[in-house]
């Protein structure tokens, strides 16, 4: 497939608006939004499928032809990289996502790409990757009401449960410690500003070394930047 060095590929990005456009929204906007998913959807579907096609871009220059993806956490957001990685690398990617709403959602969406996203917990993942995105993940506040305020240096000291904070500083550990023990070396991780810490604590604990890539690159429905991280390569 031919790709220019500034644009994806034009059938990705058909791929992309096709997929894209075949969404249901309306299925779509509870796991989102409490109320106002369609408006919620009218504004961000173009922000999201622009911006990541863009972070789509930058990984198809960092990622070699058919390894493998480990996507955790993957939902809207992540369709132009997944699109990108199996239709221009020809790589295979496994996404998870706990959302059985937006797993059936994206898994409809898919059917004729072959994409096929699995409402189980990511860490049942088999065999090697070379690529671990984890993006708002670690700092979900759905999931991690105690930990995401820090997270996001809002943390509170009056009102902070050092128990209940301590228990999801466990998860998210342990969360880490399963992906990363997936990842091939030298491999990449895509995650947020937010979340490079657990990675790098990871790395420091296992003195595997790590680089984080300077330049940070905006999202459109969590909204938290995204980076890259080198990991293993000295
Ligand atoms: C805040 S959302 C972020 C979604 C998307 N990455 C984005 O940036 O728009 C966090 C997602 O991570 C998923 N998640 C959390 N822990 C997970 C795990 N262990 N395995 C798979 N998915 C997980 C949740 O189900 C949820 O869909």
């Amino acid at each position: 497939m031919k790709a220019g060095r500034t644009k994806l590929a034009p059938a990705t990005r058909r791929l992309v608006a096709e997929v894209y456009g075949s969404l249901d929204y309306e299925a779509l906007g509870p796991v989102y939004c409490y109320e106002g998913g369609d408006e919620f959807w009218r504004a961000k579907r173009g922000p999201c499928a622009r911006l990541g096609s863009r972070v789509a871009l930058l990984l198809r220059k960092k990622l070699r032809r058919g390894g493998r993806s480990l996507y955790v956490g993957a939902g809207v957001s992540e369709l132009p990289a997944l699109i990108m990685e199996t239709q221009e690398l020809g790589r295979a990617v496994e996404p998870y996502n706990l959302r059985r709403a937006e797993v059936a959602s994206l898994n409809r969406a898919c059917r004729p790409i072959s994409i096929a996203f699995q409402a189980v917990d990511a860490v049942q993942a088999k065999g090697r990757f070379d690529h671990l995105w984890m993006v708002s993940v670690l700092n979900d506040p759905e999931r991690f009401p105690h930990l995401s305020p820090l997270s996001y240096g809002r943390g509170n000291p009056l009102t902070l449960d050092p128990l209940k904070f301590d228990r999801e500083r466990r998860i998210v550990r342990a969360l880490v410690a399963r992906c990363m023990g997936k990842l091939a070396r030298p491999g990449l991780v895509t995650t947020t500003t937010e979340e490079v810490i657990w990675v790098a604590e990871w790395c420091h604990r296992h003195r595997v070394p790590y680089r984080v890539g300077k330049r940070y690159y905006p999202t459109a429905l969590v909204g938290d930047p995204i980076c890259f991280i080198q990991i293993g390569k000295s």
